[in-house]
């Protein structure tokens, strides 16, 4: 089995990646795929008698096909909440992008579907002169854009939206409204669908629900026809 990897990225750090991943994985799960998240590098972790542990990467895990030790889920574990390159610097690690292609292949052998969640946004450096955005490019990921619908997102969203256009497929993006919801939404995400060539996938409304679902197959069919 080898399984089609969706990676998710986002406007900034603390706009709904999580959310959404976790919302892919029960979506996948709902239509009968086996699908596991895969946070590559994670810096904030707190520390446990059994390792760092990372919030997003134990919401991936318990949102995915059970049966996946934490170190599959996250294999660069990283104590402080700064930038990945900076996070690995001070723990003496260089990140290497053979460890992260590690992970995710035996994630993907064994799997439908691999949800990938980045850190931070797009271009967030994993060490000098390599990004994000050089790693997911360079395999040539379908790509999500999650948009935080708040002031400044649209710049966020169009600037991203070019880069990741450029670098790899883009499959669209998601208008995920945090609180407080911003006024005028329906205006920013109508500007939004006017700037951003690739199509709005979903609208996910400002609410704490932790059950929403979200399946992303119809997303690739429309993608492929699109290419
Ligand atoms: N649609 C929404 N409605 C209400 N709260 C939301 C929504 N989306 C995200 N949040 C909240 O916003 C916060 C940030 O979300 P999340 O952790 O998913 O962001 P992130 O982009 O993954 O952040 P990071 O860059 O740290 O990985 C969380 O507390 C989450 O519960
Ligand atoms: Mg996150």
């Amino acid at each position: 089995m080898t399984a089609q990897t969706l990676f998710v990225t986002g406007t900034d750090t603390g706009i709904g990646k999580t959310r959404i991943a976790v919302a892919l994985l029960h979506g996948l799960r709902a239509a009968g795929f086996s699908a596991v998240g895969y946070k590559p590098v994670a810096s904030g972790c707190e520390a446990t008698s059994a390792g760092l542990r990372n919030e997003d990467a134990l919401a991936l895990q318990a949102a995915s096909t059970p049966g996946w030790d934490y170190g599959a889920i996250n294999p660069i574990a990283l104590a402080e909440p700064i930038a990945p390159h900076i996070a690995a610097a001070e723990a003496g690690v260089t990140i290497d992008t053979e460890v992260l292609d590690d992970g995710h292949a035996r994630l993907a052998a064994a799997s439908d579907w691999v949800v990938v969640e980045g850190a931070g946004g797009w271009h967030v450096p994993l060490r000098a002169r390599v990004d994000f955005a050089d790693w997911v490019g360079g395999h040539g990921w379908p790509t999500l854009l999650v948009v935080g619908m708040r002031l400044g997102c649209v710049n966020h969203a169009v600037l991203s939206a070019r880069a990741i256009a450029a670098a790899t497929p883009f499959i669209g993006w998601i208008a995920n409204t945090l609180p407080p919801i911003q006024p005028r939404l329906e205006e920013n995400i109508a500007c939004l669908e006017q700037a951003i060539a690739a199509p709005l996938c979903a609208r996910v409304a400002c609410d704490a629900r932790a059950d929403l679902a979200l399946n992303p197959a119809p997303w690739f069919v429309r993608m492929n026809r699109r290419e």
